[in-house]
């Protein structure tokens, strides 16, 4: 599982498991949670609405995928389960692993202590791995946790390093890749036999295995199950691709690339991309609810033959049917454990449920009315709190057989769930069934915020109540991501819901306020995007990615081609960094391409978007004509915030070639350098500088470039943006270089290698990584600046991000390099350097550059990349 010593990947943030008593605590709680979260690493809590009582598994689970455990303490002992000896919270500390770092605060006074806890305190201070520390309020408790937590990281950060280094000589024992596979949020009953057996196929060769069976049946719970138990056979670890909001074939490759960190920049088919990643990694791929995309099977059996290392462990309601399928059937849950998984969920509702002699049988023959599927015994016993389960029974027997509804031609168990969510929704209140029906129209989940605005647009429902009705019914999951709860729905729910929508004509609609949702929400992000607000938005966006899709696709079906535009723009920054400017791209192409008058500025923002990734990659010479067009467009519609971003845009486009026109690009910055200035962009203004530097160096001003790149840091520091700042700082490095201060260089490649690891961003660090190479060969290290570069590299084959040759300036000083070192050396450097993990890399890199919080932002959080010009 965790590793203590390795320093994760940007999107694999360090958990923090956080155990108290949950309402006498509540305050120390949240303090706790922004205490973390400042450091941005991720609060592992169970907060789970009505549930006081989470399985034991589950907390096992996640304890286990935990790096460090919190203990907060104070009177009382906690609530002990019926058939429990000790409470949740003293079980949580007895379940904390051997050699997880334990941090324990204890709340003084403490007048009214139980006994219980007491004597487990007394016990904990006994212990020779712990102790415990005490605080007087929440605010001194988060001031605790955060020094604590910051000398922790330091500390396994330098063990971090040292281990690196260890690894790499010896070139033997390389750290293997995080298992990227959700972590579910109950227990799994059962399903030893199958776990067992998917688990050994994968593990003796077979490369296409479709866990095939009706909806709700438990074909996701099992695939990640199984993929756990198979990871240590891939090298690579185990990614779990979510393709339940892909509904078009050919967007399969897309949605896997997103899964593994390669980005869709436009420069090359995505496919070639992934193919690049994935041909020489041996790694197995989850594909879940890969029915609604049947048409990309072929696909993947091309893959397959392109990456020989590769495994596909698939779920699906059917199967693929291409010739290298091997299949395992998901059947019904065994009696016994759909008898236990019936008790496990009517506890979460009503913690004092029991099976008794009386109540067993009835219980059990629940359970085969249910046909044993997992997901309908869930729905059932989510009753369990106003029904017993000899009602419960009753009424099961008596709806299903009367709900049959259109649906006689299923296959039998796929009947048995319909005819479940049917019954549960017809136990909800008008207005809970309707605010579920208009739910469907969400993809990838939804906050409170859009579903209150999905809800409530015909009158003063309450959103909150009837959703918490439909979390307490099981038909909606809530889960909580950072501070923010999420909720999600079941596949086969959804699809029930989005029925139900459409038959009752309201899908348009619902579809239409989707839409202006996150119109809204982006043109909310815009602004805080470019500063302070950088991290928080790229993650709520993040999260929000399907549905900015399918709100996007909304728009161009509808051809409402503003609209359409004014999304992907307020955006811009957000698709940018996350490596999504190729897809797009796409979507802009097809106003341009409809023959429809467009209004200037749509027209504007069309060409901004199809022309500027391809700014360095310019056949026909018509890119710089174009963005041309694009900024006079802005300027007749006075979009001076556009106009001076279609002029970057085209700057670069003028520096780009082999003869590059730097009179006319220092004009056209000049002009964007003063709009930015006059609308107050901070953001635009250091960028503008960036690209004035640029001219500056290609006009061997190597002074007035430093001073613009200078600059350019300054404000991006002024305005916390740390996507400018890793830019600025990455350019500042290269004039520290070409000025002969190679020490200086270090620094600043360093300082951009560490804001991008922050933002998570890939190929940030790939150009950090390139800069601090040439430093080493300035310095005539061979090895370093051979395994640096061949780090970099492999981060560019991984994420799909390729490096225009007029922009691989290391190049050239590791040519100069080759030619003076004994020969092969470098070439050896570069392949050990292509088999660093991007931490390793990344820990590489920093060792001796005394950034005193390299180690704090290196575990900082996920939001992709920028996909940037050096
Ligand atoms: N063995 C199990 N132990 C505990 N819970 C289970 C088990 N199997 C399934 N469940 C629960 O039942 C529900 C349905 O399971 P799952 O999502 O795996 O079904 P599925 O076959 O993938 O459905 P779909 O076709 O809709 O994707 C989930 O809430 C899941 O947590
Ligand atoms: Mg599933």
């Amino acid at each position: 599982m965790s590793h203590p010593h390795v320093i994760r990947t940007p999107d694999q943030r360090l958990r923090i498991f956080v155990s108290s008593t949950l309402q006498e605590l509540a305050a120390e709680r949240r303090a706790a949670r922004t205490a973390i979260e400042r450091l941005h690493l991720a609060p592992v809590m169970f907060e789970l609405g009505a549930r006081p009582h989470p399985p034991r598994e589950l907390y096992r689970a996640y304890l286990d995928q935990s790096d460090v455990f919190i203990g907060v303490y104070w009177e009382r002992y906690g609530w002990v389960a019926p058939d429990e000896e000790v409470s949740g919270l003293e079980d949580e500390y007895n379940l904390c692993p051997e050699g997880l770092p334990r941090l324990l605060y204890v709340k003084s006074p403490a007048e009214n202590r139980e006994q219980r806890l007491a004597r487990l305190l007394a016990r904990i201070r006994d212990d020779d791995r712990a102790a415990y520390k005490y605080f007087e309020s929440p605010r001194e408790l988060a001031q605790l946790i955060e020094n604590d937590l910051a000398t922790l990281l330091a500390e396994r950060f330098d063990q971090s390093r040292a281990l690196v280094s260890a690894e790499v000589a010896s070139d033997a024992d390389r750290v293997v890749e995080p298992v990227r596979l959700p972590v579910p949020l109950t227990g799994l009953v059962g399903r030893d036999g199958d776990i067992a057996a998917v688990a050994d196929r994968l593990e003796h060769g077979t490369r296409l295995l479709t866990l095939a069976g009706p909806g709700g049946i438990g074909k996701s719970r099992l695939a990640i199950a199984a993929a756990r138990a198979a990871a240590q056979t891939f090298e690579d670890g185990a990614v779990f691709v979510d393709l339940s909001a892909v509904h078009d074939p050919p967007r399969v490759p897309n949605r896997i690339a997103q899964a593994l960190g390669v980005r869709d920049t436009g420069d090359a088919p995505i496919l070639d991309n992934l193919v690049t990643a994935l041909r020489d990694r041996r790694i197995l791929l989850v594909l879940d609810n890969f029915e609604q995309v049947l048409g990309a099977a072929p696909l993947l059996t091309g893959l397959l033959a392109d990456a020989p290392g590769l495994s596909l462990l698939v779920t699906s309601r059917t199967l693929l049917r291409v010739s290298a399928e091997q299949s395992h059937e998901v059947g019904p849950l065994a009696e016994d454990s759909s008898v236990s998984l019936f008790v496990e969920r009517a506890h979460a509702v009503k913690p004092d449920f029991e099976i008794t002699p009386e109540n067993r049988d009835a219980v059990a023959r629940v359970c085969t009315a249910l046909d044993g599927v997992p997901l309908a015994i869930e729905l059932a016993a989510a009753r369990i709190r106003v029904l017993s389960p000899a009602e419960l029974l009753e009424r099961i027997d008596r709806r299903l057989s009367v709900l049959v509804g259109g649906s006689r031609d299923l296959p039998e168990r796929q009947q048995t769930i319909r005819r479940t969510i049917e019954w549960s929704t017809q136990l909800l209140a008008p207005e809970q069934r309707r605010l579920l029906t208009r739910l469907g129209v969400f993809e990838g989940g939804f906050t409170l915020e859009a579903a209150e605005f999905a809800g409530a647009d015909d009158g003063d429902g309450d959103v909150l109540s009837d959703l918490a009705a439909l979390v307490d019914s099981s038909l909606v999951a809530q889960h909580d991501t950072d501070d923010r709860p999420r909720f999600t729905m079941q596949a086969i729910v959804r699809e029930y819901a989005r029925e139900q929508l459409r038959s009752e004509g309201g899908l348009q609609r619902a579809r239409d306020a989707h839409a202006r949702y996150f119109i809204d929400l982006g043109s909310r992000a815009r602004v805080p995007l470019k500063g302070g607000g950088q991290r928080e938005w790229m993650q709520r966006l993040g999260d929000e990615r399907d549905n900015l899709r399918a709100a996007e696709r909304y728009l161009l079906d509808a051809r409402d081609w503003d609209r359409a535009a004014q999304l992907a723009f307020n955006l811009f920054l957000y698709f940018w960094v996350i490596g999504l400017l190729g897809e797009v791209r796409t979507w802009m192409d097809e106003p341009l391409g409809s023959g429809d008058p467009l209004h200037d500025r749509t027209r504007a923002i069309a060409l901004y978007f199809t022309r500027t990734i391809r700014f360095w990659k310019d056949p026909d010479g018509r890119v710089a004509a174009d963005l041309a067009e694009s900024a006079d467009l802005f300027r007749r519609c006075a979009d001076r915030s556009g106009e001076a971003m279609a002029q970057i845009s085209l700057a670069l486009a003028l520096l780009a070639g082999d003869d590059p026109d730097t009179a006319r690009a220092a004009e056209v910055m000049q002009r964007s350098i003063q709009l930015f200035r006059e609308t107050g962009d901070v953001w635009g203004e250091s960028m503008a500088l960036v690209l004035l530097g640029r001219v500056a160096l290609l006009e061997q001003r190597l002074r007035r470039a430093f001073e613009r790149f200078d600059e350019s840091l300054a404000l991006t520091q002024s305005g916390e943006d740390a996507v400018g700042g890793r830019i600025a700082a990455y350019h500042l490095g290269w004039a520290h270089l070409l000025l002969g201060s190679p020490e200086d260089a270090r620094k600043d490649f360093a300082l951009s290698v560490t804001l991008s690891t922050s933002l998570g961003h890939i190929e940030g660090i790939a150009y950090g990584l390139e800069g601090m190479a040439a430093v080493a060969a300035v310095g005539g290290d061979v090895d370093r600046a051979g395994r640096l570069a061949g780090a970099a590299h492999a981060l560019r084959e991984r994420s799909g991000t390729h490096n225009g040759p007029t922009f691989t300036f290391h190049q050239r000083y590791l040519d100069r390099l080759a030619a003076t070192a004994p020969s092969g050396r470098l070439a050896a450097a570069v392949a050990e350097g292509r088999e660093l993990t991007v931490e390793q890399a990344v820990a590489e890199a920093l060792t001796g550059t005394g950034l005193p919080n390299a180690g704090r932002d290196v575990s900082a959080p996920r939001a992709g990349g920028v996909p940037t010009p050096p």
